[in-house]
């Protein structure tokens, strides 16, 4: 399986979790980095035969970034809006990205106790994520579970280190496709229907 993970963090260099990442994912088998900061340039802008042609080439497509005012920074959404183009990603003969998968990394500045209803954030990840899990699905794509590191604004050293081989174990979990671990589930229930409980 081969991963293409889109870094959209505005200054990598600066950057604390999400650089520790990319460096991890940069070396990481089977996996293409690519800076979109770095490939866009001030413009924001991309060549759409390259972007297409690396989409093509992978089978798990990996957006990563910072959360920003409860979104990703604007050159993701500026690779979006010229990449996932009409007749490429959706429309007539848009089935390109069809049967691909798609997931989430993001980093939160807010605690996790934050992203709930009653928490100061409200709203759960998985509600503040829609946008981008409705275009998986208009695309075609396999929504998987993101993987979402939270309090990083403040995050120390360790748990940024700490963070690294979690998110790795996360890109590659090969259970990460519901379909491929309710299967496993429900062969374990035939085979066993004392076990029902545990995986009803
Ligand atoms: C412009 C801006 C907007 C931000 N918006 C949010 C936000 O909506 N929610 C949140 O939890 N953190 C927010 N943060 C904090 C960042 O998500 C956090 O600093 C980042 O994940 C740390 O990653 P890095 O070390 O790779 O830069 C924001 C930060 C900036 C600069």
């Amino acid at each position: 399986m081969k991963t293409l993970v889109l870094t959209a963090h505005p200054n990598l260099e600066k950057s604390r979790i999400n650089r520790a990442w990319f460096d991890a994912l940069a070396e990481a088998d089977s996996v293409t980095t690519r800076d979109l900061t770095a490939v866009g340039g001030a413009g924001m802008a991309f060549d759409l035969e390259t972007e297409q042609a690396l989409l093509l080439a992978h089978d798990r497509i990996v957006f990563q970034f910072p959360f920003y005012w409860y979104s990703a920074p604007p050159v993701m959404k500026a690779w979006m809006d010229q990449v996932l183009s009409y007749g490429f990603a959706y429309g007539p003969g848009g089935d390109k990205l069809k049967g691909r998968e798609f997931l989430v990394l993001v980093s939160t500045g807010g605690p996790a106790d934050s992203y709930h209803a009653g928490g100061y954030n409200n709203f759960s990840m998985d509600e503040l994520l829609k946008p981008f899990q409705q275009t998986a699905l208009l695309t075609g794509m396999t929504y998987l579970r993101p993987f979402v590191a939270h309090g990083m604004a403040v995050a120390t050293v360790e748990q940024i280190d700490a963070s690294v081989p979690e998110m790795l174990a996360h890109l590659t979990d090969p259970e990460l496709d519901p379909k491929v671990k309710q299967a496993r589930l429900l062969k374990a229930l035939a085979e066993d229907p004392t076990k029902a409980a545990a995986v009803s």
